[in-house]
């Protein structure tokens, strides 16, 4: 090309909950079984929508305007039935104006990032769920800049390391939090929110807060929403139904914007978020429309509160399964349907290796693995794979350089699940032996 075509971010879009399927899809056409627990998607792995929920959506498909566009920020119904949930919940006061539908929360992510000046970072969590740091990273051009999460402490945020990467950093412009977590399943107490709002405050920042699974939480647990801890910060948080009905496959998320009259800069950036939607023209129509029917639908608690059981049933059963491996450190979940894995420093090595007897797939795995740059835990990730037919994420590819892998706790059948844990556990064993 006579002129670089190429983004100089484009090496930070990188998206391996996604990339292990294809060698998950060639071990299954070579014949070995494989339990998918690389993805956050309840439907992929078999949950059953309720009926009277498909009634509703069947029932709007009979509507014309369904078919048709809808206003930029989104329908005004939905977001006055949004507004009166977040003001009833003692959130900070918001109007329809400040909400904002996109085409799913991705979408949402990359033009947060995308649209803030290409100087100005977002300080994210490590681990983190990918979308946030690569899309940061990406509008960046340079590597995420990011907070550590602790594993010996709940995951929860290192605040004395993010103030003092924020102190050190003038480029630092907001702060990015996750709750409850991708990937650790961790649920944040009030005071840690209360904390990275005071810093926010101190160093005059705006804060986004990835609320998604904010209803996904058990173990007699809150969540605390950075709405009812924000005061007079500028904040978003970022919401959505892909988790929550569960419908990921409707493409449909929205921001909530905090304190937007407080800061005339953040006002522009938050308008230019707009401008780009509206150059776009706007989001999905019936998802936006179905949305107030099924959040008020008489059965929707009830439904919601099976859900949290059957997640905190099965985070409690991985914990004890996983929890005396000796050199992994494993923590109960709190939120979410993730659990994150770590290994001790100096567990993994380059000559670990499980038993592949289908020769095909052992050339496979040793193809890919054959890297010598490979992470560990990539490297485990895939004999994992190959010997046990288990498909986890590795824990370096949430931007962490922690070695370990994500876990989903989306199984609906139980004894498959603990017969997979089972397998896992001696997966693990065998292989740090
Ligand atoms: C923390 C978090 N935010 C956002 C998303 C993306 O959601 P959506 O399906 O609405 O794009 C996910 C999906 O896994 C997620 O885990």
């Amino acid at each position: 090309m006579r002129t670089r075509i190429i983004h100089s971010g484009a090496e930070e879009l990188t998206y391996e909950i996604r990339n292990i399927i294809r060698v998950a899809d060639k071990l299954k056409e070579l014949g070995v079984p494989v339990y998918l627990e690389n993805i956050g998607d309840p439907v992929a792995k078999g949950e059953k929508i309720p009926v009277w929920m498909k009634e509703i959506v069947a029932e709007l498909a009979r509507e014309d305007m369904c078919y048709g566009y809808c206003p930029t920020q989104g329908l005004f119904e939905t977001r006055k039935f949004l507004v009166s949930l977040n003001n009833n919940n003692g959130n900070c006061r918001i109007t329809p104006d400040d909400i904002i539908f996109f085409n799913g929360l991705g979408d949402a992510i990359t033009k947060t990032y995308g649209f803030l000046n290409r100087t100005a970072r977002v300080i994210t969590p490590s681990p983190t769920y990918t979308t946030h740091s690569s899309s940061e990273a990406a509008h960046a051009g340079f590597p995420p800049i990011c907070y550590p999460l602790d594993p010996h402490n709940h995951w929860f945020p290192d605040i004395e390391e993010l103030r003092r990467r924020v102190k050190y950093n003038p480029a630092v412009a907001g702060i990015l939090l996750i709750n409850p977590d991708n990937p650790t399943g961790a649920v944040y107490p009030v005071n840690l929110i209360k904390e990275i709002v005071e810093i926010a405050k101190e160093f005059d920042l705006f804060i986004i807060a990835d609320e998604i699974y904010q209803n996904l939480v058990f173990n007699g647990n809150k969540t605390v929403s950075l709405g009812s801890v924000i005061g007079d910060v500028p904040g978003i948080s970022m919401k959505g139904i892909s988790k929550e009905i569960p419908w990921p496959g409707s493409r449909c998320g929205w921001i909530e914007v905090y304190n937007v009259h407080r800061d005339s800069e953040f006002k522009s950036y938050i308008q230019s978020i707009l401008n780009a939607k509206m150059v776009e023209v706007c989001s999905t129509t019936l998802p936006q429309k179905a949305l107030p029917h099924i959040l008020s639908h008489p059965r929707y608690q009830d439904y919601l509160e099976q859900r949290r059981q059957r997640y905190q049933r099965f985070s409690k059963i991985a914990y004890e399964r996983l929890r005396s491996i000796p050199g992994v450190l494993v923590n109960p979940t709190n939120g979410a349907f993730y659990m994150s894995i770590a290994f001790e420093d100096g567990v993994l090595n380059h000559h670990q290796t499980l038993p592949i007897p289908n020769g095909a797939v052992r050339k496979l795995v040793d193809d890919i693995t054959g890297d010598p740059n490979i992470q560990q835990d990539k490297r485990f990730v895939y004999y994992l794979l190959a010997a046990t037919g288990i498909c986890v994420v590795p824990l370096t590819s949430f931007n962490t350089r922690m070695q370990g892998f994500r876990l989903t706790l989306l199984e609906p059948d139980e004894t498959r699940f603990c017969k997979m844990l089972d397998k896992l556990k001696e997966g693990i064993e065998a292989y740090i032996a």
